[in-house]
Formats: C-alpha cells, sequence, structure tokens
C-alpha cells in the first residue's frame, strides 16, 4: 500500500487518518468541502487536498487515481444522497483491487443477525424521524449506501462506531460481527482508535467483506471477553 484517499479529511474521524496515514509512510489524498479546506492547514504541505462535495463523481474520480486504498467517513447530511452518492462515487472510480473502507454506525446491519437494545432502537427511530423533520441530516441515506456496498465486488470493509468519546489512544479497538455479542456491551470507543482501526484495515485482508462492530479495547466489556477467552 502506497498511496491512499481519505473521503471527509477534515472532520473529526478524518483528520486522525490522515495523521496515522502520514505516520505509515503513505502518500496521502484527501477530500473535503471547500470551506473546510483550512481545518487541514496542520497538513497542507504533506498532503495532496482536492476540495469539493464527497458525492460528486468528478471529484472522487480525480481524488482516487492511483490509489491503493480509500477511507471514507460515511455521513449523511443533506437530503441530496451525500452517503450513498459518495459511496458510489467511491465504488465506480477506486481501482478494482483498491481496499475500500467505509465508517459508519452500530444501527448499520449486514446480516440482520445484530441484536439491538431497545433503548438503542428507540434512540435511532427518534433521531431519524427528527433529523428527516428538519431536513438536515438522512440516516436512512446511510443504510441505503451500506446495502449498496455490502452488494458490490469490490474489496470492501465497512467500520462500525460504538458511541465516540475523544482521549489519548487506548489501542486498536476489539470487534464482533454482530451487536449484541457481550464483547461490545461497553458501547465506547475513542475516536482516534475508530481511526487506527479504520487505517489497519487497509492492510488486513482477513476484514475484506466484513463489517467489524467495534469498540474500545480498554472498556469493561473488552476486557471482561478477554478474561473469559
Ligand atoms: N458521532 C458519533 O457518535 C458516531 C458514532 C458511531 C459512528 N459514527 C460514525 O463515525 C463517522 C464520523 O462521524 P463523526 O460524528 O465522528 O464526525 P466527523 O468525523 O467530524 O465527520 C463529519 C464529516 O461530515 C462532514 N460534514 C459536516 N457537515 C456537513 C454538511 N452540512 N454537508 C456535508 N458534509 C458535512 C464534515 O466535513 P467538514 O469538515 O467539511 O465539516 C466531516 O467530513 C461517521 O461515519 C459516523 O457515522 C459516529
Amino acid at each position: 500500500m502506497k498511496k491512499v484517499c481519505i473521503v471527509g479529511a477534515s472532520g473529526k474521524l478524518g483528520q486522525y487518518m490522515v495523521q496515522q496515514a502520514l505516520d505509515l509512510g503513505y502518500e496521502v489524498v484527501g477530500v473535503c468541502r471547500q470551506k473546510s479546506v483550512g481545518k487541514l492547514d496542520a497538513f497542507k504541505d504533506r498532503i495532496t487536498i482536492i476540495p469539493g462535495a464527497t458525492n460528486n463523481p468528478e471529484i472522487i474520480k480525480q481524488a482516487v487515481a492511483g490509489c491503493d486504498g480509500i477511507l471514507t467517513v460515511l455521513v449523511p447530511w443533506g437530503m441530496q444522497q451525500y452517503s450513498s452518492g459518495t459511496a458510489q462515487a467511491v465504488m465506480e472510480y477506486a481501482a478494482p483491487k483498491a481496499r475500500l473502507i467505509f465508517s459508519c454506525g452500530w444501527h448499520i446491519t449486514m446480516d440482520g443477525k445484530d441484536i439491538y437494545s431497545s433503548s438503542f432502537t428507540l434512540l435511532i427511530k427518534v433521531i431519524t424521524w427528527l433529523a428527516r423533520l428538519i431536513r438536515v441530516v438522512d440516516i436512512d441515506d446511510q443504510v441505503v449506501a451500506c446495502r449498496q456496498i455490502f452488494a458490490s465486488k469490490t474489496q470492501w470493509t465497512v467500520v462500525r462506531g460504538s458511541g465516540l468519546e475523544e482521549g489519548e489512544s487506548q489501542g486498536l479497538p476489539v470487534w464482533s460481527r454482530h451487536i449484541g455479542d457481550p464483547i461490545l456491551k461497553s458501547n465506547i470507543t475513542r475516536r482516534i482508535d475508530f481511526a487506527l482501526f479504520m487505517v489497519s484495515a487497509l492492510e488486513n485482508d482477513k476484514l475484506i467483506h466484513e463489517a467489524p462492530a467495534i469498540v474500545g479495547c480498554k472498556t469493561p466489556s473488552a476486557i471482561a471477553a478477554e478474561t473469559v477467552a
């Protein structure tokens, strides 16, 4: 892996991934909205920045050219298929063998075998309804985007993040195929470690066609699971 593209580079998750990708010696191309280019000032001499909407196919075509890996922050902003448009553009223009890593939340299910608590399900329903009402975010579009990814023949991994917090890295998160697994019970991950999992997945072929749900490796549920094993 030599050259990677980070789609959504200026956000919190994106900036962590930029730093970690540079630390690993990758050449980095970042895509972010024109108005957010300044957020990447700390990296401007070390990365190529392509300003533009992440669901603009022409922007993505230019950004992913020659990349071995693409890290995409999937965000369901607005009501114009931002997530699904971004995912489609990445899958269409990435090289066939490129590793594609997408971020999302636990609410995404790949095989329907996730077991959610009633409070989590209620929370997602309320957020989805409220967000659609004010037309700022369309969470269902992130669901559509992930269905498109799951159905594709690209070399994808969809990383499903738990609740997030800031703080120093605790190390690579642990993961499970299904929500409801006791290892995930703590439902918290440091955002910097979410980024670490995404970047590490680039070189981990065992994660191809997996949708790992992650949790911090130092959380009580992760430690308890380690003790049992
Ligand atoms: N937040 C959570 O609790 C949580 C939990 C689990 C999973 N996740 C997942 O983690 C990933 C990162 O989420 P995050 O919450 O941590 O946010 P984040 O990393 O700060 O990323 C937010 C992204 O959305 C972009 N954005 C913001 N407003 C926008 C708008 N109006 N139109 C278009 N793009 C806009 C930002 O770009 P600019 O820099 O241009 O603003 C940035 O790229 C997502 O895939 C999310 O599903 C989040």
